[in-house]
């Protein structure tokens, strides 16, 4: 389970993180308070300020790191079932893990939707809008269309039920860079079998790791990247990590230039 957290080492802001969190630094979205850029109801009112964010996350802008490189190394291995994310940055898919070991939790931008017609669009189409600054519109009806982002309550992907079987299938779970917060993703956290060791790579303790923790639990933390370093090394794929890194650097900046 991934959230914002381990894409802060690429540059993209968290959440709720106090100070540096998109929801202390709302300023430049000139919203009336932060779940507002999530919220349908604002959405259809001014659709501006979600696009602004949307402008800075579209998939491009920024690369993948050391935390997202670990969990692709997990799938060339064999050994990752799911990736259960609650990121829209699309960083898991930039870092090579194919889309059916992947639940997008709240989303992507990789698929767009008339808001009218209800259309499916390749969130590409809309590049040059959004770039622009421009609310995308549908060619077939104007309705405007909105990136397959999950707004505050709108119905979670159908992928995310994968969860029903996937959960207790596991025999590890690893919950890395989230406040575990938001319902209904923070509760998978307690889905997998008590037998499960579950290991939090995180800033803080937080869900059940704080408030109900199974004696089986483990708590790394500190900076996710120190993290995730920390784990390779017991786990001796510094190496396997490092040529996998310097290999997908080299694909980004081919595809760059
Ligand atoms: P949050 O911002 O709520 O939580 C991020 C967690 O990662 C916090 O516990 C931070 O302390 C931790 N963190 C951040 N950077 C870190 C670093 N470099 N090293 C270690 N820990 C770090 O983000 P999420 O839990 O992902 O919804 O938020 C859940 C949802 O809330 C998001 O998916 C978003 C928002 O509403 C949508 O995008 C639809």
């Amino acid at each position: 389970m991934a959230g914002a957290g381990i894409s802060t080492p690429s540059g993209i802001p968290d959440f709720r993180s106090p100070g540096s969190g998109l929801y202390s630094n709302l300023q430049q979205y000139d919203i009336p308070y932060p779940e507002a850029i999530f919220e349908l109801m604002y959405f259809f009112a001014n659709p501006k300020p979600f696009f602004t964010l949307a402008k800075e996350l579209y998939p491009g802008n920024y690369r993948p790191n050391y935390a997202h490189y670990f969990l692709r190394l997990l799938h060339d291995k064999g050994l990752l079932l799911r990736l259960y994310t609650q990121n829209i940055d699309g960083l898991e898919r930039a870092a090579g893990i194919p889309p059916d070991r992947l639940v997008e939790a709240h989303g992507t931008f990789a698929t767009a939707t008339c808001t009218v017609c209800r259309r499916k669009f390749p969130g590409e189409d809309f590049r040059g809008d959004v770039m622009a600054d421009k609310v995308p519109h549908c060619r077939a009806c104007t309705g405007v269309v909105k990136p397959d982002i999950v707004f505050f309550g709108e119905e979670l992907p159908q992928r995310f039920f994968l969860h029903l079987t996937d959960f207790p299938m596991a025999d590890l779970l690893f919950v890395i860079g989230t406040s575990l917060e938001v319902e209904p993703f923070a509760s998978l956290a307690g889905a997998v079998r008590s037998s499960v060791p579950r290991v939090l790579i995180n800033r803080d303790l937080v869900g059940p790791f704080a408030w109900r923790q199974r004696h089986n639990d483990v708590a790394q933390l500190g900076d996710v990247v120190g993290g995730v370093e920390t784990l390779v090394e017991l786990l001796d794929w510094k190496e396997e990590m490092e040529t996998l890194m310097q290999k997908e650097k080299e694909k980004l900046d081919a595809k760059d230039s």
